[in-house]
């Protein structure tokens, strides 16, 4: 080769390059998009999605920004933890990166707070979704997304038409690394903070090719958009999970047995539970795991209906050390009002830590009898 064609060859080869490398991913995608790039949900949700865009309104996707909790873990856990430790000092723009995409890459971070109806408050929307066009990198964290927002919109489908945009079809939207790039979450001490498709790629379903849009975004009978031809496996946007009652029941499946069929008087009695975790395609609880506490309440009810807790011993095995024992109490205030907390959260509960007269056992007043 001489010379002249192997500078052409590197001119070319550096031509080929440059796109590649300007597709910007994760922080270095920090304010380089404007407002006015992408749609707003209302758009698509108008005339043509009414469908999909109904049930997003109902999903946490909507409200990932503006929702109660998220305020105050974003502005009054995130933001100050971030001033005080350079270590943490990334999270202060990078929550946004997942909870509001659009205000991260326009680099308005961070954003508006949620009463000043700002473009942030539309959360996880379907343009942010819809313009994403693969991640950077061999593991999907941290918003590593690549978002190129324009006419086209992204899906799973080939040959669809839109009188509003284009439509190109992408094999990423059915995979669960699209749905990794925010469900997956390292912090600046390198350790893995969410790992909803970590723990799911290891896990049984994924080795049957079963991904994330299985269960979250489960196929009915349905339109795409109004106008559409009727379809058997519309993917409905419903991303239902731990704030969703009836998705969380039935998650753990549950047996216990004593290891003697009668007992005398202050004999001991063994009980086993055994679990089984029959519904995730991930560890339960999954997600921001510090948030969301699950525990065992064990009572025992003798011959005059009288209710006694049993205690629940420590485990004390590697990576179970801090199995919570008969003496401690399961769970703390998370700064949550208790409303309806039943039936609107998991695990989370507003009794304090101090007062122990409200520990989680039946009152004997209210179950005589
Ligand atoms: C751009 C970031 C982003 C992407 C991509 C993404 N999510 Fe989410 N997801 C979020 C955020 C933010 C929340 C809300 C967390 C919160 O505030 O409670 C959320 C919440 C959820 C929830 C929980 C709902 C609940 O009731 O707790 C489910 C389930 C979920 N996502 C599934 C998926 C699936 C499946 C995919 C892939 C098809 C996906 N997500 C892709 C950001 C994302
Ligand atoms: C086999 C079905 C199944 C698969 C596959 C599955 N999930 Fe879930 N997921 C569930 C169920 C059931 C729940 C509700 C119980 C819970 O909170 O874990 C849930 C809960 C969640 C939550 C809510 C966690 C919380 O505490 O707020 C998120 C987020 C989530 N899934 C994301 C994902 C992602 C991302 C994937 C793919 C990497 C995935 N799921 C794969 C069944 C599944
Ligand atoms: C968290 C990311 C996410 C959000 C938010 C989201 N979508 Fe989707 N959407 C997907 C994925 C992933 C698929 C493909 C699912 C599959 O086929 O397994 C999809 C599929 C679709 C499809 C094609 C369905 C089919 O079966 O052909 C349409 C249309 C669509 N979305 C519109 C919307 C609209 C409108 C919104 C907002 C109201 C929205 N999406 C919000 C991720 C998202």
């Amino acid at each position: 080769m001489n010379k002249l064609s192997g500078i052409l060859l590197l001119v070319l080869l550096s031509v080929a390059l440059v796109p590649a490398q300007e597709k910007k991913a994760g922080e270095e995608a920090l304010g380089s998009r404007k407002y006015t790039d992408y749609e707003k949900p209302e758009a698509c949700g108008a005339s043509c999605h009414i469908d999909f865009y109904q049930q997003w309104k109902q999903a946490m996707m909507s409200q990932a920004y503006a929702h109660h909790w998220d305020e105050i873990e974003y502005s009054k856990l995130a933001i100050p933890d971030a001033e005080k430790d350079p270590k943490m000092a990334g999270v202060k723009t990078g929550c946004n990166g997942c909870q509001a995409p659009i205000s991260f890459l326009v680099g308005d971070v961070p954003p508006p707070k949620p009463e000043e109806n700002s473009r942030a408050n539309e959360s996880v929307s379907c343009d942010v979704c819809h313009t994403m066009t693969g991640f950077k990198g061999d593991t999907p964290f941290n918003f590593n997304f690549v978002s190129e927002p324009g006419r086209v919109k992204y899906g799973p489908r080939d040959g669809v038409v839109s009188p509003a945009h284009e439509t190109k079809k992408s094999d990423f939207y059915k995979t669960a690394e699209f749905c990794g790039t925010c469900h997956n979450e390292k912090d600046g001490f390198d350790v893995w903070v969410k790992s909803t498709h970590l723990e799911s790629k290891e896990g049984p379903y994924a080795k049957q090719g079963v991904v994330c849009q299985d269960c979250h975004m489960t196929f009915a009978v349905g339109r795409n958009a109004t106008m559409g031809p009727e379809l058997p496996n519309a993917a409905q946007h419903l991303f239902h999970g731990a704030h969703d009652p009836g998705k969380v029941r039935g998650t753990i499946e549950l047996r216990i047995h004593p290891d003697i069929r009668k007992a005398e008087p202050g004999e001991r009695v063994k009980l086993t539970v055994a679990l089984f975790n029959q519904k995730t395609g991930h560890k339960f609880p999954t997600g921001s795991a510090e948030e969301r506490l699950l525990w065992l309440h064990v009572e025992a009810t003798d011959a005059k209906g009288s209710v006694f807790r049993l205690k629940v011993d420590k485990k004390g095995f590697p990576g179970e050390e801090y199995t919570i024992a008969a003496n401690t109490l399961a769970y703390q205030d998370m700064g949550i009002p208790l409303l309806s907390c039943s039936t609107t959260c998991l695990g989370m509960s507003s009794i304090s830590r101090s007062d122990s007269s409200r520990y989680p056992i039946r009152s004997s007043s209210a179950s005589s009898g």
